[in-house]
């Protein structure tokens, strides 16, 4: 316990030191821009339609037990996303891992952590602003990569959702999720930090928080692509905290 703790505190501390922590009630309010600005296919932006929350909700229920893939036979969960329907940013990361296949939410184990700081200590968001989801929804056994079938069967379903949330940047976590979203093999050293573009959405790639954990000196390249992503969207760049 003692040694989670101190596990914990150098975290944090690493993490402040980089992206340093907002003051308390600074956060600013993500307003969405008008989806007829935002060039959609139009079904997006009919007068009746469904909103993003039941559209999402939709998704799930076609999802349904799956069993598309052979990672069926050894997941706990299935981790759809979760976050504001109506999110202007939204994080896509690779695949569970275990604390996530065990709870069925995106981004709550170690590298989750890391995630949840670079939004609210670094982009002074709340985790709940944002929509969090992945390439695929069940956790490959032990962490391995995605393999192509499995991205084939469940990468559809992650598209519905940008589609339904129609975000206006979505930040790629990680060489599988750029990789995958943008259809290209760059390395991530070279994709991260320059704003790309999928289905008329601003694509943003960066490191993968687990990454991160390894390598933290990569932590100053993950803040300058999301200052860049601030930027883009006009919203504050929170300053350091002395
Ligand atoms: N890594 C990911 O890519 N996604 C998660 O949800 C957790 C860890």
């Amino acid at each position: 316990m003692r040694d989670q703790i101190i596990d914990i505190l150098k975290h944090e501390a690493l993490w402040a030191g980089d992206f340093l922590v907002l003051p308390e009630g600074s956060q600013p309010t993500v307003e969405k821009t008008p989806a007829c600005a935002m060039h959609l296919p139009t079904h997006s932006v009919e007068a009746d339609a469904d909103s993003p929350e039941q559209i999402l909700d939709t998704i799930r229920e076609e999802i349904g037990d799956c069993k598309r893939c052979p990672l069926f036979n050894t997941r706990a969960n299935i981790v759809f996303g979760e976050g504001n329907p109506n999110a202007i940013i939204m994080f896509v990361g690779e695949a569970p891992g275990a604390v996530e296949d065990r709870t069925g939410k995106p981004f709550v184990g170690p590298a989750g952590r890391l995630f949840t700081d670079i939004v609210e200590k670094g982009m002074g968001l709340k985790r709940s602003d944002v929509y969090i989801a992945n390439i695929l929804k069940c956790r490959p056994p032990g962490n391995r990569d995605p393999l192509p079938d499995e991205i084939a069967e469940c990468i559809g379903f992650l598209k519905e959702q940008i589609l339904a949330i129609r975000p206006e940047v979505i930040i790629a976590l990680g060489r599988i999720a750029a990789q995958n979203l943008l259809e290209i093999k760059t390395p991530i050293s070279r994709l991260r930090g320059n704003l790309k573009e999928f289905m008329g959405i601003k694509v943003m790639p960066t490191y993968h928080p687990s990454y991160l954990l390894q390598n933290p000196s990569k932590k100053r390249d993950v803040w300058e692509d999301i200052k860049k992503v601030l930027k883009y969207l006009g919203l504050p760049i929170p300053q350091p905290q002395r």
